[in-house]
């Protein structure tokens, strides 16, 4: 296991493979480097659960490992798309699943455009980013040319405009959790103050979700639509049904597990063992 932080994550699942008899080497990413004209990368083994919370770290990681011959979950391809929102709503429309209606554009002008077609409010969101993070609502045209503003102050990432209606939905979503072919666990996560976002990490509350065979069938659907592997679904109940906003790479469980009574970092250890096989 491949890790930059040691998460409640990482401290689970390093028991869980205890737990389970399997020898889980972990290997701190910030201490090594690599020569790249090596063939072979002995230190790192067969197959790697790429656990980064830097999304930059875990991609160029897994272009490398991979590159190499090592089995890496989840691999380059699907880390690249799950890891910018532009690319999944592109794979997730591609693949016929319902998404918010969104739009992409690449100044303020363009996008107050944008903007007066998809109507206030609206989410302006980073295509790289997580935990809610620089997710905007935009309520009227004055706080959009306000937020663009400083959005054209930042690196050049920021200035690309992933735009997105604002879902009319509960106070609620949905975050469900795919490994390999199953979906083992679905929470709602609860907005708990005024932030619309709901988000566990800006304190919406998880509680446990039945999974139904459409919100199976949406999640698999989704995840296929990445790649294999391990992926955090995130969905949001609008008027005319469910809507997949984001497809999550590394996921984060640490309130699932008390919510669900799912063993999540047990049955990533059994997903990576049977991938071994
Ligand atoms: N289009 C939308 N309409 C309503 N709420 C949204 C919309 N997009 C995102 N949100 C809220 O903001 C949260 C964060 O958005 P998300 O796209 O999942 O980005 P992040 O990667 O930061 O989690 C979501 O969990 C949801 O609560
Ligand atoms: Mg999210």
């Amino acid at each position: 296991m491949l890790y930059d932080l040691v998460r409640w994550e990482e401290k689970a699942i390093y028991q869980a493979a205890k737990r389970k008899g399997v020898d889980l080497k972990l290997i701190n990413c910030r201490r090594l480097h690599f020569d790249l004209s090596k063939d072979h990368l002995e230190e790192i083994g067969d197959i790697t659960l790429q656990r980064c919370v830097s999304y930059f770290r875990g991609l160029h990681l897994a272009g490398l490992l991979e590159s190499k011959g090592i089995d890496v979950v989840n691999d380059f391809h699907s880390t690249l798309i799950a890891g910018n929102k532009l690319f999944t709503t592109l794979a997730l429309i591609k693949a016929q699943l319902p998404v918010p209606r969104t739009m992409l554009s690449f100044t303020p002008e363009a996008s107050l455009d944008a903007l007066d077609e998809l109507g206030y409010p609206a989410v302006l969101k980073p295509t790289v980013g997580s935990w809610g993070r620089l997710v905007s609502l935009l309520n009227d045209r004055d706080s959009a040319v306000s937020v663009f503003e400083h959005r054209e102050q930042m690196f050049p990432l920021y200035r690309v405009y992933y735009l997105q209606e604002k879902v009319n939905r509960p106070p609620r979503d949905i975050r469900s959790f795919v490994i390999g072919d199953r979906v083992v666990a679905a929470i709602y996560r609860i907005s708990q103050s005024s932030d619309f976002r709901t988000n566990t990490a800006r304190g919406g509350k998880a509680e446990n979700c039945t999974i139904d065979k459409e919100l199976e069938d949406i999640s698999l659907k989704a995840a296929r639509a990445i790649g294999d592997g391990i992926y955090g679904v995130d969905i949001m109940e609008s008027p005319e049904g469910l809507v997949v906003h984001e497809v999550n790479n590394t996921i984060e469980f640490k309130n699932t597990v008390p919510a669900t009574g799912v063993d999540i970092q047990g049955l990533i250890i059994e997903h990576l063992l049977q991938r071994s096989k």
